[in-house]
């Protein structure tokens, strides 16, 4: 309820233990150990009704998608078109991801060192980058440096209010979707509903796309519409609205602030800061042998994975269903239909398998350790989920996180631009507030400490 989930979840398994009744129906385990039952690679723990409340209203009914469903069948099959039309090669969308980083340094650039609120450029550049990857063009937040149809905000806004219903989805049953409850709240001219905006664009680029002759270029939108069967039937039609739309929705806010942490993190570790931004700056195209490439994609991927590991974007436990037989963890029986999370925060700072500085940011955790230390260490890394409903465009984000960080630091460096320091809140994903940062020319700040 107040944003702060991850320590109070900390807090109750410190005072009761590893397995704790957290509501009427719900169940938190501490120990990373039942991380692969509860997150099952067969489907046996399913999503509940916590997943009704994000699905939106989609001609008068609640569209359920890959993320929201419970049905294997329809996850697995929507899946399959996401993953063929644009996760399964994340590398043949690296122009389009390069070109919206291009934009990024242009802006901080003729910002002029002014003092930016960096946890809403993240979402600028994020939203536009995603768009131009679904949808073939920007949809100008970025060249604008501002949230001119109100989406990011109300984007957080619904994100955190279904999250704190879906712990409540039987007062509320499939909030975004309940049409009397959404028409009475969209009735309100303020209310914040992207799903509403995001719907109506997809359904107009669906038309632009069949009465136009512009090209779409790589986008999802012409992968997805390729063969013009949703021209002729209304089920392919309502299907690549849905690809597109949790295309769209689940990548942009997660991508958006896992950014925001990384920065967050390379700031307040300025050891770490000026270590990567000399690996970056040294290394230019024209030095780059195969055995440098590698190390330095591993370097990469050791500090994003370990700020993601220090903060996760969401904290809050993934909640499963127990499935019929209930479940025995160490003597406790587990009804079945409880729902079932265990805490990314927690698993994140098992020092059994972290080691002793679980609690810390250090990269080179990732670099020093042995295979087997670095298969648990992956074992218990759950910031993209875990098991057949782990995050699907996890490559893909990943690329564009080594995009931006390294580009945008060889380039420019950043610093603090206020002495408060940001605060955050968690309910479902991290948000982060008065983040102030300023960008300068990497040149002019050379020998910083
Ligand atoms: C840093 C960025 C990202 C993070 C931290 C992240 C995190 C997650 C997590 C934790 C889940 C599991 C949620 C659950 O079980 O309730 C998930 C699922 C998902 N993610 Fe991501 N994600 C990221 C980027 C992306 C991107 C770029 C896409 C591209 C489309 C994407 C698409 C999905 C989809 C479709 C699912 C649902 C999979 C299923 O239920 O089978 N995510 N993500």
């Amino acid at each position: 309820m107040w944003g702060d989930a991850p320590r109070r979840y900390a807090e109750l398994h410190r005072k009761y233990g590893p397995i704790v009744q957290t509501g009427p129906y719900h169940v938190s385990i501490s120990e990373s150990r039942w991380i692969p039952v509860v997150y099952d690679s067969k489907h046996q723990f399913r999503k509940g009704k916590f997943y009704d409340v994000f699905r939106p209203l989609y001609k008068g009914k609640p569209l359920d998608t890959v993320f929201t469903t419970s049905d294997p069948a329809l996850n697995k099959h929507l899946k399959h078109t996401l993953l063929v039309n644009l996760l399964n090669k994340p590398q043949l969308f690296s122009k389009e991801i390069d070109y919206s980083v291009d934009v990024f340094i242009e802006q901080t650039k003729a910002a002029k060192g002014d003092s930016i609120d960096f946890s809403s450029w993240t979402f600028y550049w994020a939203f536009d980058m995603t768009y131009a990857l679904v949808f073939g063009d920007h949809f100008g937040y970025m060249a604008s440096r501002k949230d001119f149809n109100g989406m990011v905000s109300s984007f957080k806004t619904i994100v955190r209010s279904a999250a704190v219903l879906g712990q409540v989805p039987q007062w509320c049953p499939a909030t975004l979707a309940n049409k009397t409850f959404m028409g009475f709240c969209r009735s309100f001219r303020s209310f914040p509903d992207p799903t509403i905006q995001l719907l109506e664009e997809i359904e107009r680029k669906i038309h632009n796309h069949d009465t136009q002759s512009h090209s779409c270029g790589n986008s999802l939108l012409c992968r997805v519409l390729s063969d013009g069967k949703h021209k002729l039937e209304e089920n392919a039609y309502d299907e690549a609205v849905n690809v597109l739309f949790e295309a769209f929705l689940a990548a942009a806010g997660e991508v958006a602030v896992s950014l925001t942490t990384i920065i967050y993190c390379l700031l307040k570790d300025q050891r770490v800061y000026t270590k990567l931004a000399k690996i970056v700056r040294s290394n230019t195209d024209a030095d780059h042998t195969y055995v440098s490439v590698r190390l330095i994609t591993r370097i990469r991927n050791a500090v994003i994975k370990e700020a993601l590991r220090v903060h996760t974007s969401n904290s809050p436990p993934i909640e499963r269903v127990v499935p019929a037989g209930g479940l025995n963890v160490d003597g406790y029986f587990v009804k079945e239909g409880t729902v079932l999370g265990i805490p990314q925060y927690l698993a994140h700072r098992d020092q059994a398998v972290f080691g002793a500085d679980a609690e810390h940011f250090r990269p080179e955790r990732w670099l020093e350790a042995d295979a087997a230390t670095v298969k648990s260490m992956d074992q218990n890394f759950m910031t993209f989920g875990k098991g057949c409903r782990g995050c699907v465009g996890r490559e893909l984000a990943m690329m564009e996180m080594r995009a931006f960080v390294f580009k945008v630091l060889g380039e420019l460096d950043v610093e603090w631009a206020s002495s408060t320091r940001p605060t955050t809140a968690n309910y479902w994903m991290m948000e982060y507030f008065n983040f102030h940062v300023r960008f300068t020319d990497a040149s002019s700040m050379r020998g910083r400490s």
